[in-house]
């Protein structure tokens, strides 16, 4: 396994999205999580990287996997992990973003985990604070960790993160995971397809330099990796498709739509899944196709990598200014 560099393997004090990370990076990242599975696979999973080290979580949106992983991952790097509920905090006494970030920024947190269902919110919140800023999701914007955490989970399944061809299918419109997973897969030269009804492709996608479907047997065909994704009816304000029943039935993943695809080809979703929407629930359950779950224990480890990795940064940055 190649080592990553002690220092500058993610040389920016946040991770807010795949926008600004050079392929490198993305390797490097990836790199070092390989370390990570090996922790978590063991009976004594404690590092102490993160020892002495305030980590809150600070969700404005409901998460299972996500908070769960990176509460997990730096209780496993032995940080001291604050989890904040949103439900019983002074939000919902009216506080703004901005002072919620600047009262927990005077406790002095060195990682700082974010959700909010505004785009752009987790960026402007970065800029208020010392500590650094993971991105756990903004609005239809960014979601880095889900994009390394799949990217992971097919280096593995495929043996490479190149030269895959690879297909996003369903609500793409309203997917922050679609948009991180375009842009760290195209920035590592693979060939992306999406497949969504028109109501649920974005204007303008075709600037991303993917090809776009609005039919499954077409999109699937030869494709390495299928990527599924839930329709987030929450960011919905009206009819988007006819109904559940017809949308299953045209765009829904199950074993004859995925014979078009290589007869090697894994199945992916970042979860939470609707059974019988987007998917299939025998072929979600396949361990020969679906790798689903392994997308989840890779999450524990991709955030693991990401915050070892700024923690060394802030370690520097203060060095550099002692
Ligand atoms: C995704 C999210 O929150 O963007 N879930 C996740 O983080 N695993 C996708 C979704 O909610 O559908």
């Amino acid at each position: 396994m190649q080592l990553v560099s002690r220092s500058n393997a993610l040389a920016q004090r946040d991770l807010l999205g795949i926008e600004g990370l050079s392929p490198d990076r993305v390797s490097a990242i990836l790199d070092l999580s390989e370390s990570y599975i090996a922790l978590n696979r063991n009976a004594q999973k404690k590092s102490d990287v993160l020892s002495g080290r305030t980590l809150i979580l600070l969700f404005f949106e409901t998460s299972t996997r996500t908070r769960t992983s990176f509460e997990l991952a730096g209780k496993r790097l032995g940080a001291d992990v604050i989890n904040i509920s949103v439900a019983s905090s002074a939000i919902k006494k009216g506080e703004t973003l901005i002072d919620t970030a600047m009262t927990l920024n005077a406790m002095h947190p060195d990682l700082l985990v974010v959700r909010h269902p505004q785009s752009g919110a987790v960026d402007l919140l970065a800029q208020k604070v010392n500590c650094a800023v993971l991105n756990a999701g903004d609005g239809r914007h960014e979601h880095p960790t889900q994009a390394l955490l799949d990217a992971l989970t097919i280096r593995r399944a495929k043996g490479r993160l190149h030269r895959l061809s690879i297909a996003i299918c369903g609500d793409i419109a309203h997917s922050r995971v679609a948009r991180s997973n375009i842009m760290l897969l195209g920035k590592m030269e693979n060939r992306i397809r999406l497949i969504a009804p028109p109501t649920l492709m974005p204007a303008q996608i075709g600037e991303f330099g993917v090809e776009v479907f609005d039919d499954m047997e077409k999109g699937l065909k030869d494709v390495d990796v299928v990527m599924m994704l839930r329709l987030q009816k929450e960011r919905m304000d009206g009819g988007f498709i006819p109904s559940e029943r017809e949308y299953y039935h045209r765009y829904g993943l199950d074993a004859e739509k995925l014979a078009h695809a290589k007869p090697d080809a894994i199945v992916m979703h970042p979860g939470p899944m609707n059974r019988g929407v987007e998917i299939d629930g025998t072929l979600a359950d396949d361990i020969n196709r679906s790798v689903i779950q392994d997308q989840v224990e890779m999450g524990v480890a991709v955030r693991m990598a990401a915050m070892d990795l700024l923690a060394r940064n802030l370690v520097d940055s203060r060095k550099a200014t002692a």
